[in-house]
């Protein structure tokens, strides 16, 4: 069989894709000062270790104040006492009752949008149905008109365009990365203020309502940097995982036989997509402490790349990691982080879709990547997988 990522054109930087590991679990990147960490039981290491390594990576670069205006209050940046208090209050967005009419509402939100794909033979499946989908349910979870979510495109945009920290000098990093988001931060800083005037059963209104350990509640510019954060992995990575999925499907054609007569296994293969083709496949650690990791010793405040996506190809935490099998139990991938930052999304991704790959599965006996046309990839080095995947139903 074809090699997997030379079959959809994944280039030597994502070299894990090719079975490749690195020599050593840490290497220093002299001329960015990154260190990158590649093992799984390093990295699940450092993820749980909140006493020595930070996600604030702030600290690093010289931020000037107004800069640092818009990282304030972002869930996936802070560290300590502060973020452990405010998870907690935040985590309860996702209540059972808020749960259950999220999934009923995925459901009718499914229907029609595959009902709108008529009897389409061929149809891009994220640009025509779940980027959409991943759209409207981001904005049914903020309590926003789904209109106002063709504003969301800008953080996918910015995202895909933006070179990461390991290619650009931190200021202009954080430059680029905040200032062209200023009108989406006006459009959700007009539903923050409707909002604390009519609280409703949504993630805008809890914030409005959340307090910080001070007692004090969030400014306003705080909850929109909480929101800012959680577009970029909450609306982006969705599709990916979705159009991820449909690449592993169509490379192992009999794991895809396996899940279609036997829909239990569909959370499996997810799970297995996330470890596999991992659609978030780094994230960032500071050290607050001269610290040894695989026994390199690192300074304090020095940058740590965590490669999840190599991670979850380790041959000590996987056996055949090469291999995308829906038999894998235990799955301890971190596609979805570890410990205390862990993603708080990942049950309402699991629920969206597991429900689009069982209403796929159930409308189209057949389903395929057409091709004839070439899947289109997102260029952001910490992503990996699909913007653009048409596919077939013949
Ligand atoms: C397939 C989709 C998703 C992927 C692959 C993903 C991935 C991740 C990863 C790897 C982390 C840990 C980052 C770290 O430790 O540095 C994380 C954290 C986080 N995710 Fe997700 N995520 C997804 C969906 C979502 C959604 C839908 C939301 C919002 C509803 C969300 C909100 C968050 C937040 C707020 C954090 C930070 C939590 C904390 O720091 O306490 N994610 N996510």
């Amino acid at each position: 069989m074809q090699d997997f990522a030379d079959r959809w054109g994944f280039g030597p930087d994502k070299f894990w894709l090719r079975g490749e590991r690195k020599k050593e679990i840490v290497e220093f990147d002299e001329a960015h000062g990154v260190w990158h960490l590649y093992g799984h039981p390093e990295s699940s290491e450092v993820l749980l270790d909140t006493e020595h390594f930070t996600p604030d990576g702030t600290k690093l670069f010289e931020v000037d104040e107004e800069t640092a205006k818009y990282f304030d209050g972002d869930l996936a940046q802070m560290n300590g006492p502060e973020h452990v208090h405010l998870r907690k209050q935040v985590i309860r967005v996702f209540n059972p009752r808020f749960m259950d009419r999220l999934e009923r509402r995925i459901v009718e939100l499914c229907d029609e949008c595959i009902g709108g794909l008529g009897g389409r033979d061929r149809f891009d499946l994220l640009r025509d149905f779940v980027d959409d989908l991943a759209g409207i349910v981001f904005a049914e979870l903020l309590g926003i008109p789904a209109d106002d979510r063709a504003m969301f495109r800008m953080v996918d945009v910015n995202m895909d365009q933006t070179a990461m920290m390991t290619t650009v000098e931190g200021e202009d990093y954080f430059q680029k990365l905040t200032v062209p988001l200023q009108p989406l931060r006006d459009m959700i800083g007009e539903h923050v203020d409707e909002r604390a005037r009519n609280p409703r059963e949504d993630l805008i209104s809890l914030l409005c309502q959340v307090r910080k350990l001070n007692g004090d509640p969030m400014t306003r510019d705080q909850i929109i940097n909480f929101i800012i954060g959680i577009l970029g992995a909450g609306h982006l990575a969705t599709p990916l995982l979705i159009g991820n999925t449909m690449l592993c499907l169509d490379s192992f054609p009999e794991q895809y036989e396996r899940v279609r007569a036997d829909r239990s296994l569909v959370p499996t293969m997810l799970d297995e997509t996330m470890r596999f083709l991992t659609p978030g496949n780094a994230t960032y650690r500071a050290t607050l402490a001269d610290v040894e990791v695989a026994g390199r010793k690192i300074p304090k405040d020095q940058m740590i790349r965590v490669e999840i996506g190599p991670a979850n190809r380790d041959p000590r935490a996987f056996a055949d990691p090469d291999a995308y099998d829906l038999s894998r139990n235990p799955n301890p991938h971190l596609g979805f982080g570890r410990g205390a930052h862990y993603c708080i999304g990942a049950q309402m991704i699991r629920v969206e879709t597991r429900i689009v790959f069982d209403l796929l599965m159930d409308r189209f006996p057949v389903l395929h990547v057409d091709p004839e046309i070439p899947p289109v990839y997102f260029e952001s080095p910490d992503f990996t997988g699909v913007k653009s995947v048409t596919v077939r139903t013949r």
